[in-house]
């Protein structure tokens, strides 16, 4: 009866420990930050106009979520929204902000949910899902036990400006991992990115010292992201880029795109192509910075902004991809659909018309030249490429989510 008791306890023991064991074991991947691609961080505005601006739109406005909301995006109150979320450059100083009167945020700077939805509405939800973020991300790992605003943090940023810009940015970023490190038991951390937000995370860790890499960093995953830039930028600076969301006017959205840092730093690169990638009667240009300038002069008199977001963001170096950020990192990207590629404006008023698109193979956003650039590194990097899943699948979906976590546990 004793040795039949202490028999029990030993398995209850047992037991216990290897259960404890698989709970510490499932706990034990890397404290993550996430960080967003363009267009998925919540901006808030407040509109305090002295006078009007010829716009027609309210001179008043308390703090509001400006960005993602879609009931601000239907056509009755879309200019108002693209007209508090434009930006204006000052060529004296080379300088963007938000226009006189207007103040904008970013939300959420540290916590999960600041990356989860953009938009959590029902309508939202109805719009293709345009309102989620990395919502079936982090809810995976809620699952394998890890903790909101503590083991999963989020690190949006305003993407209308570029990395060169965003000085401000990097350095709560920096204190952010060095907080989470120390909130997870001295635990170094992984950075999770989706499309550009790739491009931030890379700038950062190439900034940091090896020593601080290897003390505060465990890998860097980044998923669909542009390296040698996208279409989709090429199209916000001609005839505009609606997401392909048919209720959204190209050249009312325009008037903001043009005015982003982020959609210079997202042209595509002339290493990667070299042909013309805009065609019309009076001229095709190909991406090299002088190309590019004159497509701009000719389109709207200015190409500061352009040579500006170049230089500070180093893209003028002989290389598309930056330098390998010197810790552990996986490329993960879809590929196999179809998607744009060349703009014809031939026969077509340049740019106020639509132009003829002629794709190529991609995630039906970037290219897949533009996303497996990343190949180029000589580095520890661990590439993969998933046919067949689309630019946004890679990080919304189970699909791409399995990819993700795959990298983050080195399965
Ligand atoms: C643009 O390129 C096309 C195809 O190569 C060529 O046929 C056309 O003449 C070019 N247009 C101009 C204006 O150079
Ligand atoms: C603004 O940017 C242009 C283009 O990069 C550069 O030539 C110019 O010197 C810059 N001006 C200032 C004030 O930084």
């Amino acid at each position: 009866m004793r040795q039949l008791f202490l028999l029990v306890i030993l398995i209850i023991v047992i037991c216990h420990g290897q259960l404890s064991i698989a709970n510490a074991r499932t706990r034990k991947g890397p404290p993550v930050i996430i960080i967003p691609g363009t267009g998925a961080s919540i901006i808030e505005a407040e509109v305090k106009r002295a006078s009007d601006d010829g716009s027609g739109c309210p001179r008043h406005k308390d703090w509001f979520r400006a960005w993602l909301n879609v009931k601000e995006m239907f056509p009755t109150r879309l200019p108002c929204l693209i007209n508090d979320l434009r930006l204006t450059f000052d060529p004296e100083t080379n300088i963007s902000s938000a226009p006189a009167g207007t103040r904008t945020r970013v939300v959420g700077f540290g916590t999960a949910s600041s990356v989860e939805y953009m938009d959590h509405s029902w309508l939202a939800y109805f719009l293709f899902n345009i309102g989620t973020n990395a919502a079936a991300l982090i809810k995976r790992l809620l699952h394998l036990g890890y903790e909101r605003d503590v083991s999963i943090r989020g690190a949006p940023y305003d993407f209308r400006f570029s990395m060169g810009s965003d000085v401000n940015y990097f350095q709560r970023l920096k204190l952010l991992v060095e907080e989470t490190y120390h909130l997870n038991g001295d635990s170094p951390v992984s950075l999770i990115s989706h499309s550009m937000g790739g491009l931030y995370s890379v700038w950062f860790l190439n900034q940091q010292t090896k020593e601080w890499k290897d003390k505060f960093i465990d890998s860097c995953i980044t998923v669909s992201a542009p390296w040698g830039g996208s279409a989709a930028s090429l199209l916000s600076v001609t005839s505009g880029y609606n997401l392909h969301i048919n209720f959204v006017d190209p050249l009312v959205v325009r008037k903001a795109q043009v005015t982003y840092e982020s959609t210079y730093l997202m042209l595509p690169s002339p290493l990667i192509w070299s042909k013309p990638l805009v065609y019309t009667d009076d001229r095709n240009y190909t991406m090299t910075a002088n190309d590019v300038s004159d497509m701009l002069e000719t389109l709207r008199g200015s190409s500061q902004l352009y040579r500006h977001v170049m230089e500070i963001n180093s893209l003028t170096r002989p290389s598309v991809m930056p330098p390998h950020p010197g810790v552990p990192t996986f490329c993960l990207h879809g590929a196999g659909i179809s998607t744009e590629n060349e703009l014809h404006f031939e026969g077509r008023n340049f740019a106020d018309e639509q132009p003829k698109v002629v794709f190529t193979d991609g995630d039906g956003t970037v290219s897949r030249e533009s996303l497996s650039a990343c190949n180029q590194w000589q580095g520890d990097t661990v590439h993969v490429q998933k046919e067949g899943v689309t630019h946004g699948a890679m990080w919304l979906t189970e699909r791409g989510v399995d990819e993700i976590l795959n990298a983050l546990f080195r399965k």
